[in-house]
């Protein structure tokens, strides 16, 4: 996709397509008063015929305009005037760009934009439709053999701004939301793939090629021999039951002085996770094939920030594996030592997550990391907990959480602050082992939280559960591509500090 920033005049930037917007009530936007005039009220007097209410989200398709005019119109509905805000422009401009790709437009300018809202910047916008008009395009790679209907035509997006110094903020925002994108349609690309093709070995072959794209970024995977000898006894218990070998991934980003302390990303990679010996019920069991979700998550961010030339250091850490049930998989009530030394007792094979991660989080501390952040489909008690809304954040620090936050707020990818006290890892005692994997089902995000903390004594650590917000089931099942904004958002700012 092609931005081009202009200044000037919106509706007499010539495209393919212009993108305009009405308010509930029938208020058009400042952007499409000056074609409404062109089009002497053609526009305004859909409301009164009852052809356009514009409710939030609606899209009305516009052609045959006339001489000097736009070849089409999309019309946008905005919702209430009173109601309307960033999210809101998010929530209206996502449909308006999928109709305009249903058309044959080659360009389409987005004069909606442009409409005012209290404290969102040039910036702010060129982002925003950077990251929407890449997204409209996403297609899920499926497997589906009747022939493919036609891709879209839409190549350019022209983005009026009202001056040049406008204009050149928007254009950083068009590159930071581009990159964003391509770090959402990475993760979603994986994440959407069957655990068939999607094996632990086939997301060591993606970080191998991300490396060969990026100078900047080295690439070591770790096979069992290797992970055996870090005595990751906890990452072997999980891997035992599968016929597909372990893979602990690092990738190694240098964008700042080489004694900079790095950033380190760790992503739960579980390709498969049937529960084990622990066996899910079978209901909604393929949606499990998500469960790599936050290594999706981690190796599109680092195509992001590859892309960005980010002025930071930061290593990507992905233990990878299945979780299946087998002659030879660990078993309710086995006993293993992790990395850390420390010595686990695993009443429950299905909360195998932690266990990955736990030895990959002591593994972190080889880096001498500045911050660490683990992302990860950890538990099915956040989901109640938040619903598909928000992320669960966990961390010991006030100060990280509250970055956090700030970031998913900014890239509109929310994060919600969850407890994680001492009285968490309660639940968790053991009456033969340092502690168990599981506590009971009460405030389990938590716990499960307090597990990893176990692990993270003195790093500067924040834990994600993206269980909730990583994918959407039922109808609409795929991958969001969560919580690139936020992690992206969060780089950025701390490149910036
Ligand atoms: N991958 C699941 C968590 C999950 C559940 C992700 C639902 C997305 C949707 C995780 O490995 C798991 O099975 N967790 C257990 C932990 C329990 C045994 C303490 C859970 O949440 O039920
Ligand atoms: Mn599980
Ligand atoms: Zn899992």
């Amino acid at each position: 996709m092609q931005f081009q920033v202009v200044s000037g005049k919106a509706a007499s930037t010539p495209s393919d397509c212009a993108v305009i917007g009405a308010y509930e009530g029938g208020t058009l936007a400042a952007s499409a008063r000056e074609l409404d005039r062109r089009l002497n009220g053609r526009i305004a007097a859909l409301h009164g015929r009852g052809d356009f209410g514009g409710k939030l989200g609606d899209t009305l398709l516009l052609t045959d305009l006339g001489e000097g005019l736009p070849v089409r119109i999309v019309l946008a509905g905005l919702g209430a005037k009173a109601a309307f805000g960033r999210r809101a422009l998010r929530r209206a401009l996502a449909p308006a760009l999928a109709a305009v790709t249903r058309t044959g437009a080659r360009s389409a300018s987005l004069d909606i934009a442009g409409e005012p809202i209290r404290g969102f910047d040039a910036y702010a916008r060129g982002r925003l439709v950077a990251e929407l008009a890449e997204l409209a395009l996403y297609r899920i790679p499926d497997l589906k053999t009747a022939p493919k209907p036609m891709p879209p035509a839409l190549a350019t997006i022209v983005l009026p701004m009202p001056d040049a110094k406008s204009a050149r903020a928007a254009e950083l925002g068009v590159e930071h939301g581009a990159a964003i994108a391509l770090g959402i349609r990475q993760t979603r690309d994986l994440a959407n793939l069957p655990a068939n093709i999607c094996t632990p070995a086939y997301l060591a072959n993606t970080a191998r090629g991300l490396a060969k794209r990026h100078r900047k970024l080295q690439v070591t995977v770790h096979g069992r021999r290797q992970i055996e000898k870090l005595r990751m006894g906890a990452f072997l218990a999980v891997t035992r039951g599968s016929d597909e070998p372990p893979q602990l991934i690092v990738i190694e980003y240098r964008g700042a002085a080489a004694g900079a302390a790095p950033i380190v990303l760790v992503g739960k990679g579980i390709t498969f996770d049937s529960g084990g010996i622990s066996l899910k019920d079978p209901g909604g069991m393929d949606e499990m094939k998500f469960d790599m979700s936050g290594a999706a998550s981690v190796l599109g961010t680092m195509a992001a920030v590859a892309q960005l030339a980010l002025p930071l250091n930061i290593v990507c850490v992905v233990p990878t594996c299945e979780n299946m049930p087998d002659g030879r998989a660990v078993k309710p009530g086995d006993i293993v030592k992790t990395m850390s030394g420390q010595t686990v007792e695993i009443l429950n094979t299905d909360a195998e997550g932690r266990l990955i991660l736990c030895d990959a989080l002591h593994f972190a501390r080889r880096f001498k990391p500045a911050t660490v952040l683990d992302v990860a489909t950890l538990t099915g008690a956040c989901v109640i907990a938040l619903g598909p809304h928000l992320s669960g954040v966990f961390t010991p620090d006030d100060r990280l959480a509250a970055e956090l936050l700030a970031a998913g707020t900014r890239a509109d990818d929310g994060a919600w602050r969850m407890p994680l006290t001492e009285d968490y890892a309660e639940p968790l005692k053991s009456n033969f082992a340092d502690f168990a994997n599981v506590g009971g089902r009460e405030g389990g995000a938590s716990v499960a939280a307090a597990y990893l903390a176990k692990f993270t004594q003195n790093l500067n650590w924040a834990h994600l559960d993206i269980a909730g917000t990583a994918y959407l089931g039922g109808a609409q099942k795929s991958s969001t591509g969560r919580p690139i904004g936020l992690l992206v958002d969060f780089l950025l700012a701390r490149a910036q500090r």
